[in-house]
C-alpha cells in the first residue's frame, strides 16, 4: 500500500508541476483518501514540491499516522498544544515563501473560501478542478482487487437473497437481507440505498426499495452493490415472479442486447459517447428510445459515481485500460414497469473484462 500511496503523490506533484501549482489544499474526502491513505471522517491534506502535510484534529492523530505514511500529521485545534488549521496552513505556506494556493473549487464552500482568504491574507487563492479526480480515474491492481472483492460480496448476498423474491415479500424486506448478508460477508456497507421496485414501480430508475409487497407477474428491478475498504461494486439485474409475459420478454431481450453491444464497444481509446451510442441505438431501433433517459455508465471506486461518463453529451473522454466502469442501459415504461441490467466491468487493454459473474439470461423466480 505505502508504495501505491507514493506512487500517486509522486503523479500527483507531477501534475502540480505542470499546471504551475506551487500548493494544492485538498479538502475532498475521497481525494484526500487516495492519495493519502487516511480514512477518518475528518482531514485536510496540503501538498506543495517537497512537503505534505496532513490536518487533522485530536481524535484522529494516531490513525492518520498509521494510515497515511506519507504525510507529515500535524494536530489541529485552539487548544494550547494545538494549532488552528489555517494558522497552520498559512504558516506552512509563508515559511516555504509560497504566495499562491490552489483550492478544489467543488470541495470548499463560499464560507471556507471567506475564511481562507482573510486568514491567508497576501496568498493568491486558485481555484482547480479534477486534479486529483483526473489521477483517480484509472485504477491500481490494489484498487481493482478491492473493486472485484465488492463485486463479489454483492453477487454473493444476491445468490442468497433471491428466494426471497417472492409474493407476499416486501421490496423493503429484500434490500434489508442483500444488506445484512453483504455486510455478513464482511462488507462494509452498502454502496448506496439499494432499489427495489417492482411491477409498475420499475419505470422509476431510482425506485428506492419500498413497502410494497411483491405479486405474482412482477419484473423486479434489484440494483445494488458492495462497499469493501473504501471500494464499490454497482450492479442490476431484472428478474420476473411466476413467469414473463410476451412483452416483457420483449423489453428484457432488448435491453440485454443493448447491454452486450455496449459491453462490446468498450475498449480503450474508445469514447464513453460511444459506448453509450452502442446501446442506445439499439434501443432507439427497438422504438424505445424515449424510455431511456440516463446515461449507460459511469466509473465506480471510492464513489459510487465517478468519472469517466458514459453518455451521449460530456463523454468525448477516451477510455483507458485500468478504469472501471458500469454498463447499465434501460428502458422504463410508465404504469407499467422497468427493465435495467448493469454490470461492471474493467477496461483491458483488449478490450473489457466484466467483472460481475451473475447470469443474464431470463431469470423466472
Ligand atoms: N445505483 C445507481 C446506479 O446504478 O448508478
Ligand atoms: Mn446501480
Ligand atoms: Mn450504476
Amino acid at each position: 500500500m505505502k508504495e501505491a500511496l507514493e506512487r500517486r503523490l509522486s503523479i500527483l506533484r507531477q501534475r502540480l508541476s505542470d499546471s504551475g501549482i506551487d500548493a494544492l489544499l485538498i479538502m475532498d474526502p475521497l481525494n484526500r483518501v487516495y492519495i493519502s491513505g487516511f480514512r477518518g471522517s475528518a482531514g485536510d491534506l496540503l501538498v506543495t514540491a517537497d512537503g505534505a502535510w496532513l490536518l487533522t484534529d485530536f481524535r484522529y492523530v494516531e490513525a492518520a499516522t498509521g494510515e497515511a505514511p506519507c504525510f507529515e500529521v500535524l494536530r489541529c485545534g485552539p487548544k494550547p498544544e494545538e494549532k488552528p488549521f489555517l494558522d497552520h496552513v498559512r504558516d506552512i505556506l509563508s515559511s516555504r515563501n509560497i504566495n499562491r494556493l490552489s483550492f478544489e473549487a467543488a470541495a470548499v464552500t463560499y464560507k471556507q473560501y471567506e475564511t481562507l482568504k482573510t486568514a491567508c491574507e497576501g496568498v493568491e487563492l486558485q481555484p482547480s478542478e479534477g486534479i486529483v479526480e483526473g489521477l483517480r480515474v484509472v485504477k491500481d491492481e490494489g484498487e481493482i482487487s478491492l473493486i472485484r472483492k465488492a463485486v463479489a460480496l454483492a453477487e454473493e448476498a444476491y445468490k442468497a437473497t433471491l428466494p426471497l423474491v417472492k409474493p407476499g415479500v416486501s421490496e423493503r424486506e429484500i434490500a434489508l437481507e442483500l444488506e445484512i448478508l453483504m455486510r455478513r460477508k464482511g462488507a462494509e456497507g452498502a454502496a448506496f440505498d439499494f432499489i427495489v421496485a417492482a411491477g409498475e414501480r420499475g419505470a422509476l430508475p431510482h425506485g428506492l426499495a419500498s413497502d410494497r409487497l411483491i405479486r405474482e407477474g412482477d419484473m423486479v428491478v434489484l440494483d445494488f452493490g458492495a462497499r469493501y475498504q473504501g471500494y464499490h461494486s454497482d450492479m442490476t439485474r431484472t428478474v420476473f415472479v411466476g413467469g414473463a409475459t410476451e412483452r416483457q420478454q420483449t423489453v428484457y431481450e432488448v435491453v440485454l442486447r443493448a447491454q452486450e453491444a455496449a459491453l462490446d464497444r468498450v475498449r480503450p481509446g474508445v469514447t464513453g459517447a460511444e459506448v453509450d451510442a452502442a446501446a442506445r441505438d439499439i434501443i432507439e431501433a427497438a422504438g424505445y428510445g424515449a424510455n431511456f433517459g440516463h446515461g449507460t455508465g459511469h466509473g465506480v471506486g471510492l464513489n459510487i459515481h465517478e468519472g469517466p461518463r458514459l453518455s451521449r453529451t460530456g463523454s468525448e473522454e477516451e477510455l483507458q485500460a485500468g478504469m472501471v466502469v458500469t454498463v447499465e442501459p434501460g428502458i422504463y415504461i410508465p404504469g407499467w414497469g422497468g427493465v435495467r441490467i448493469e454490470d461492471t466491468v474493467l477496461v483491458t487493454s483488449g478490450g473489457c473484462e466484466v467483472l460481475c459473474r451473475t447470469g443474464k439470461g431470463l431469470t423466472i423466480i
